[in-house]
Formats: structure tokens, sequence, C-alpha cells
């Protein structure tokens, strides 16, 4: 047993006996545990999630955020694989850079932050040079403290968005619930309700590095994507409208290729490496292949199954060395995103897969992180 390893389970130990746990068979759920409190003093608290086959998930109200994700390697070895910081602090600081959080209301970029809905036009915060990204600045779905309510093997977190809250239309109704399994598969289901019609994109934007947070870098996974097209992008990364094959380009991820095989030939780009988002293969109701990326070394393998029609693959082109968990650097491309969403401003372009939600409607959407080892 390493020394991370024991020292993890000794804490975990301790958060057993003095928290409430829920849960049957196999997944506990430990919590709420308290973590600090935002900078206008809302409490901040953490639930964690454990199965019996060593796989730990943190989850904490400040953004609905996945925190900490410890998952085993072919020996039995366990490492936490996603970015996150130690205090609330930092997670209100700009070292974060959407680390493990629920993104929204509309995930990724709208053009100069307007779109035209029903015949009225909405202008939006511009946070991303002339763009609007994530769901705006200050009370974007990241950087507000959600509800959290234990539920059988996870937690369901809730928050209404207020009208108008970030220029968004309509009191929108929010659940995002984690639930873990045994298959060590971590859950993610979204669920949205609204008053007025509204754009609604939501997704995490975890950051994995399988080798564990804080190893030098993700060029040498191996990533698998079911994804034979993609939204090309301006120079602002505003799709252009087109859906192009990505035969004969380094976005070729049909077979298991090295992250960091053709990563140079994006660098010259507005793109600075993988920031693109995919088109997904095959949808329905239920969860499907959308991507596999493995660490050779250690073993370990993610595969992503989704509702969602697109991917964006984002290589952490612009981390820039901050410190995280334990004092671990976060190097440029030492982790990469797959958000699993609708297609960046597609509400400016009616022939993207609609994000409209109207009264009446729930929007539903499920992404299931598995892991394995091999
Ligand atoms: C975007 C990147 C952005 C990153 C962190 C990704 O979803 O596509 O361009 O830098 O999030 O903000």
């Amino acid at each position: 047993m390493n020394k991370l390893f024991l020292t993890f389970s000794v804490v975990g130990f301790s958060v057993f006996l003095f928290n409430p746990s829920y849960g049957g068979a196999g997944v506990i759920v430990m919590g709420p545990t308290p973590f600090g409190a935002t900078a206008d003093g809302t409490a901040v608290e953490v639930y964690t999630l454990r199965n019996s086959k060593g796989m730990i998930a943190k989850v904490m109200t400040l953004g609905a955020t996945l925190t900490e994700l410890h998952v085993p390697d072919r020996v039995g070895i366990t490492a936490d694989v996603v970015l996150g910081f130690d205090n609330v602090a930092d997670y209100q600081s700009d070292k974060n850079q959407y680390f493990g959080c629920t993104t929204g209301r509309v995930a990724n970029r709208i053009a100069r932050g307007k779109f035209k809905l029903d015949g009225r036009e909405y202008t939006l915060a511009l946070n991303n040079g002339p763009n609007h990204l994530h769901g705006g600045v200050k009370r974007s779905l990241d950087k507000v403290v959600w509800k959290a309510q234990p539920v059988a093997n996870g937690v369901r977190f809730t928050y209404t968005s207020p009208d108008g809250e970030e220029g968004y239309p309509g009191n929108l109704n929010l659940a995002v619930t984690y639930t873990l399994n045994e298959n060590n598969e971590l859950r993610i289901d979204y669920e949205a309700t609204t008053d007025k019609p509204t754009p609604v994109n939501l997704t995490n934007h975890s950051y994995f590095n399988l080798a564990g947070a804080g190893a030098a870098t993700v060029l040498d996974h191996i990533l698998e994507l079911a994804a034979d097209e993609y939204t090309p992008a301006d120079e602002t990364l505003i799709p252009t409208g087109k859906i192009e094959s990505v035969k004969g380009t380094p976005l070729d991820f049909t077979r298991p290729t090295r992250v960091g095989e053709r990563i140079e030939q994006l660098l010259e780009t507005q793109f600075n490496g993988y920031d693109h988002n995919f088109v997904l293969r095959k949808r329905g109701r239920t969860p499907t292949f959308a991507a596999r990326l493995k660490d050779p070394k250690s073993g370990r393998v993610l595969t992503v199954l989704t509702t969602q029609p697109g991917i964006q693959l984002y290589t952490g082109n612009f981390l820039k060395g901050q410190t995280g968990k334990g004092g671990r650097v976060y190097a440029q491309r030492s982790a990469l995103c797959l958000e699993t969403q609708h297609f960046p401003d597609s509400v400016n372009h009616p022939h993207f897969p609609p994000v409209i939600l109207r009264p009446g409607q729930t929007y539903r959407h499920t992404t299931i992180f598995a892991f394995s080892a091999e």
C-alpha cells in the first residue's frame, strides 16, 4: 500500500466515523463534511462516494464540482486523476480554470455574447476575447453554491438560477446528480426545467491525467473518439457552421492514437493544441460510447459514455503551472478535458442540434466516466 493511499485511508476512516453515511451494498456516501467558506461567507461542503473496488469520488457544493477522483491502476494502486485544489479560496481564485465544475448555463462559447430567441435579442457578458464562455463572469454555475442531498450511491445537487442571472432568461431549476457504482463508473445525470424559453448546455469540466493529477503531461495518453466529424472554428474558437470530416487531419482519433502524436501541427493555430468540438457518431436516450483514454504506464483507462451530441477535447493548453492539490504543479498539457456537450454557439447555428429549453419540457442528459485498468 503506498503512502498516499494509507494517508487517504486514515483520513477517509475518520470522515466515516464522524459523519453521517448513506448507501447500500458496496457504495458508501459520506458527508456533508465542511470544506470552508466562500469569500462572501457561504459554507461549502464536500461529500465522499466510495465503492468496495477502491474508487473514491469527492464532490462539493461550490459549482457542483468533482474535486477528487481516486482510481486504481493495473496493480490496484490508486491515484487521484483530476485536477483541483485543497481549499475554497483557490477554487475562487484565478488559478481555477473551471476545474471539475458543472459548467453553464451554456457551456462553451456564444459568439459576441449575443443570441436571438423568439424575436428578442439577449446580451451576455464577454469573458473570452469577444465571446461569452461557460455561462458568464460572477454567477455562472461553477461559481454558485448548490444545495446537496445524499441519494442512493451518490449526491444530488440542486440550484435555481433566477430569471436574468448572467443575462439568461427564465428561472432555471437545475439538478446534477453524481452516483458511483461497483463497476467503477461515475455517472452524472443532468436535469433542468424553466419558466421561460432559454438555452441550456451543461457539462462537467474535469481535467484528467490518468497517471495522477500533477504528472507532467498527457501527451503519451492514448485517445480514441467516436467521432468522424468536427465543427471547424474561427480564430476566436466560434464554429464557422460547417461540419467537416476528421479524415487526414490531426483530429482523427477514430483509432486509438497518442494525444501528442500530431499536436505540434496545431501549435501555430488559434487552438494552441486541441480545443475542438467533435460530432459524436450515434446518439440516443441511453449513454453510448464517446471516448476512451488510456495511460499506458499505469494501465488506467477512462471510457466516456454520453447522451450528448458533441464532445470538446481540450488539452489544457492554457494551464499555467498553478499549484493544486498536495502542492502539485499543473503545467501546460498536464491534463485534458473531455467535455460532453451540445456544439459551441448552437444558439446562433439553427442547423446544430437545438439547445433551447421551453416551459413544460425537461432537459435531461447523462455522462458516465467508467474506469478500468489493463
Ligand atoms: C475551452 C477552452 C478554455 C477552457 C478553460 C474549454 O472548455 O474550450 O478554450 O480555455 O475551457 O476555460
